[in-house]
């Protein structure tokens, strides 16, 4: 532009105008027949370039964008943000393999809990191997063939929505042909190629604005912009690899699905495999790991699906994850770096974690200025000291880490690095428990470090999920005193004016704010347990004892009882399959202190906590009742038992007591079927246990 004469740019500039407004006139006519009557006289393609390059030019040219342009009706999102999605089907994450024994152990764990598997070695277990991208995940719904709305991923339960954004994807079949389920959610990955990424950080470059840090950022900052016209001129690709919410089952096993989504236009990954055994899937790792570095996008790891439909519905899920997939990343990431400082942080349970402090350093195209060392041995063993050269490694998301010290680049006067005897920020001694490798401040309560984290921990994105609240702000608010305990949270409303008054804040972030707070006074049983922040109590947890004791008041006055050693309360409690005695101490241990019991009952009077709602099991006969499962069965592993019971509103437990409705006893049964007689607790043979799940169905 800058080589234009006045005149050219004038000229220029008109031309532009008048394509602008005649892009905007057809938009609209083809949005009036698409919307307004139903009766589309363009294609989805042609629709979108006209689109496309309406926004282009816009964002290329701001000034030019017309008060009537249609960027301005889809994407007058709300100033707050996005709106909210709940998913019909939770998003889930995937649990993750390093190396070939943790697949192996995958696949064993599978085998092991499907029986017919356990029992016939020969039976192979097909899988569909696929790259894992590293973009952001998302779910695209369709009814009745029309794209209805786009999600992100969000905590997996509740998503942004990003409808109008989406739609900007070129490869988005806008309109399915016919014979696609009513309802049908797809999901996959959105992302940026390499080479979109890297000339988009040139043009942010030159433009003055910051350069992304890697292709998965780009794209998330991409995808989630208000402004739509910014979407639309990034490029964005995406694959899709699963289904969220069907009207109808689409195929019975997983590569049938992938094969009908990709008949229906979606874009899907072309690298994708169905592996025949272990083996197959061992060789497409070993494949990808060689060939990845000439794909045209970022892959950070295979994910192994086990093909067969209705074995992914027996296998089920575990917290977060399902037990039917796994993600096998590939090796970390290396660079060599200098460690400036070793400081120590404290958890929010006190758990003291040497950090060293980096010369900031790229490891696979991010960049990393802190590493964690673990804890007192692990820092000893390697003998990390201030000033060393060190190699620091990363895989995916997880936390950086000092690998090993390059010894013949240490300084000279360099000193040994010694572990404080006392908490660095509130003095009280640091122990170290028998058996541990953790040492932790005895600060509790005192320790402003703890308080704090405690307090980010409890409005973080599993927990309270309260939005424009991070730890910064956490941070500041407590050092002012505005809030000290957790339900001072949900009081500072009272402090809106003084809020709206401090940096960085005005009337309308405080506003926000106090109504992303009051947004978040409803929370369910279990994640309430969650954000706590109990040592040792965490999301599977919550969930274990929101389940047995249903109700917040039920829950504590059981953990108060349980402190009498012996109580049946006691019984109760470790009898939970999953809590063992040492998580139980530690139940025992916060209510034992009237602080946290107080800050309990200030939480319930500012809340509304729902009491745990038991999965929809129909007129099941064996909802809420406590089962125990010993000896081998026949049909299913005791670890599908468990599952199968629980999803129909049972509660499993590991022994026999007078509370136990129901003893199931397979093969070899020994102490606990006694102990059933003894107690006359009503014992059921494999078959009857199945006739009563089979009512349930
Ligand atoms: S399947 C229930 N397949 O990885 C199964 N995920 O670390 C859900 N991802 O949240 C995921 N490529 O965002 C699946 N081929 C692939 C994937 C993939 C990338 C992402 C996805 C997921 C994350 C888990």
């Amino acid at each position: 532009m800058t080589d234009l004469t006045p005149l050219e740019a004038r000229a220029e500039i008109e031309t532009l105008t008048a394509e602008i407004e005649t892009l905007t006139a057809k938009i609209k006519a083809h949005d009036d027949a698409y919307y307004q009557n139903d009766a589309p006289t363009i294609s989805d393609g042609d629709y979108d370039g006209l689109r496309h390059r309406l926004l282009a030019l816009e964002a290329a040219f701001p000034d030019l964008v017309r008060d009537d342009s249609p960027s301005r009706r889809v994407g007058a999102a709300p100033q707050s943000g996005f709106g909210k999605v709940t998913h019909a089907v939770p998003m889930l994450s995937l649990g993750n393999a390093f190396g070939e024994d943790d697949f192996r152990e995958f696949v064993d764990g599978v085998r092991r809990f499907l029986k017919e598997l356990a029992d016939d070695p020969t039976i192979p277990l097909e899988m569909v191997a696929e790259p894992k991208i590293d973009g952001l995940s998302i779910s695209l719904r369709y009814e009745k063939g029309v794209l209805v709305q786009g999600a992100t991923r969000g905590d997996g339960a509740t998503g942004e929505d990003v409808t109008a954004n989406i739609r900007s994807l070129k490869e988005l079949p806008q309109k399915l042909a016919a014979g696609v389920p009513d309802v049908l959610e797809v999901r996959g990955e959105v992302y940026m190629a390499k080479h979109d990424f890297m000339a988009l950080n040139q043009r942010q470059e030159k433009d003055g604005k910051k350069p992304f840090a890697n292709p998965r950022n780009a794209a998330a900052g991409s995808l989630r912009q208000l402004d739509t016209a910014v979407t639309a001129v990034r490029p964005l690709s995406f694959f899709i690899y699963a289904l969220g919410e069907v009207s109808d089952a689409i195929a019975d096993t997983h590569w049938g699905v992938i094969e009908k989504l990709k008949g229906w236009g979606f874009p899907v990954n072309p690298l994708a495999e169905l592996c025949a055994d272990t083996q197959s899937a061992l060789a497409f790792y070993e494949r990808l790991n060689e060939t990845r570095a000439g794909l045209a996008y970022d892959i950070d790891g295979i994910v192994y699906k086990v093909n067969r439909s209705d074995w992914q519905a027996r296998l089920g899920f575990v917290s977060r994850a399902p037990r039917w997939a796994i993600a096998r990343k590939f090796p970390a990431e290396k660079a060599m770096t200098v460690v400036n400082d070793i400081i120590i942080q404290v958890g929010r349970t006190g758990t003291l974690t040497p950090v060293a402090r980096l010369e900031p350093v790229t490891v696979g195209g991010v960049v990393v200025s802190n590493a964690t060392l673990h804890n007192e041995d692990e820092i000893a063993r390697k003998d990390v000291r201030v000033g060393d050269w060190v190699i620091v490694q990363r895989a995916g998301d997880v936390i950086p880490q000092v690998l090993e010290v390059q010894l013949g680049k240490r300084p000279k006067n360099s000193k040994p690095y010694k572990f404080p005897d006392t908490c660095p920020d509130c003095g009280s001694h640091a122990v170290r428990e028998e058996g541990e490798v953790a040492k932790r401040c005895t600060g509790g309560l005192v320790c402003p470090a703890q308080a704090l984290e405690r307090m980010k921990h409890f409005v973080s994105r599993e927990t309270f999920d309260i939005e424009g609240l991070g730890g910064k702000h956490i941070e500041a608010f407590m050092a002012d005193g505005l809030i000290k305990t957790p339900a001072d949270i949900f009081r500072l409303s009272e402090h809106e004016t003084a809020i709206a008054g401090r940096d960085g804040w005005g009337d309308k972030s405080a506003r926000n704010l106090i109504e992303s707070i009051n947004e978040r006074r409803t929370i369910s049983l279990d994640r309430f347990i969650f954000s706590l922040g109990i040592r040792q109590v965490g999301q599977a947890t919550a969930k274990l004892l929101a389940r047995q004791y249903g109700s917040l008041r039920a829950w504590r006055d059981a953990m108060i009882a349980a402190k009498i050693h012996g109580s049946e309360a006691f019984a109760d409690l470790t009898n939970i399959d999953g809590i063992g005695p040492s998580m139980a101490k530690d139940l025992i241990a916060f209510f034992d202190e009237s602080h946290n019991l107080e800050a309990l009952g200030d939480l319930q009077s500012q809340l509304d906590i729902h009491d745990f709602i038991a999965p929809d099991v129909g007129a099941s006969p064996v909802a809420g009742k406590t089962v125990v499962f010993t000896g081998s069965l026949e049909t299913m592993s005791r670890g599908e038992a468990k599952v199968r019971a629980e999803a129909m509103g049972a509660k499993v437990a590991g022994s026999v007591s007078k509370k136990t409705d129901y003893v199931v006893v397979g093969s070899d049964a020994g102490s606990k079927a006694r102990r059933a007689a003894e107690l006359g607790v009503t014992v059921l043979t494999e078959q009857q246990w199945l006739e009563i799940a089979a009512k349930a169905d």
